[in-house]
């Protein structure tokens, strides 16, 4: 494939991500706002850039066996807490940027998470095989954990109660 439709498929592919997401936020806030009817149509069409994304993603070379797709997650999520996490944290404290500077700290604690639990999986993948499990996740911060809930979340202290199970979104 030449290199200008690689260089295409992936701005597709990261453009139709990021619309994804913001139709989803967009959709509970029409929701929250009392239009029901438009938070449908937002979820719908959220559902639409996913399948756009998946195919320019597919047409990419970017979904290979699992073995190698951990490999790839996994040096995603090295790379998010080892440069690009460190770097917006000391940027958003040298500008006192509490905000910014809490969202990029938990996302960085969730990532360390995220990476043991690929590098896990990887380690043991032979012994998945046909194996299934239950994920909990804490929506506040991004930690996950396997078969159940912790009694407060490690990195955010969120309770066990607002951790959601095997989400689908
Ligand atoms: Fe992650
Ligand atoms: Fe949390």
């Amino acid at each position: 494939m030449s290199e200008k439709t690689m260089k295409n498929l992936a701005e597709g592919f990261s453009g139709e991500s990021q619309a994804n997401r913001k139709y989803l936020a967009y959709a509970a806030q029409a929701e929250k706002e009392g239009y029901p009817g438009v938070a449908k149509m937002f979820r719908t069409i959220a559902a639409a850039e996913t399948y756009h994304a998946h195919a320019h993603f597919q047409a990419m070379g970017g979904v290979k066996d699992t073995r190698a797709n951990l490999k790839s997650a996994l040096e995603g999520e090295t790379y998010e807490f080892t440069v690009m996490y460190p770097g917006f944290i000391k940027d958003a404290e040298a500008e006192g940027q509490e905000t910014a500077r809490r969202s990029f700290h938990l996302a960085n604690e969730a990532e360390k998470v995220h990476g043991a639990l690929y590098q896990q999986a990887i380690d043991k993948l032979d012994s998945l095989k046909g194996k299934d499990a239950d994920w909990y996740l804490c929506p506040i911060c991004g930690f996950v954990q396997e078969g159940s809930a912790p009694d407060a979340c490690p990195i955010c202290k969120a309770k066990a109660s607002v951790f959601l199970k095997n989400p689908q979104c």
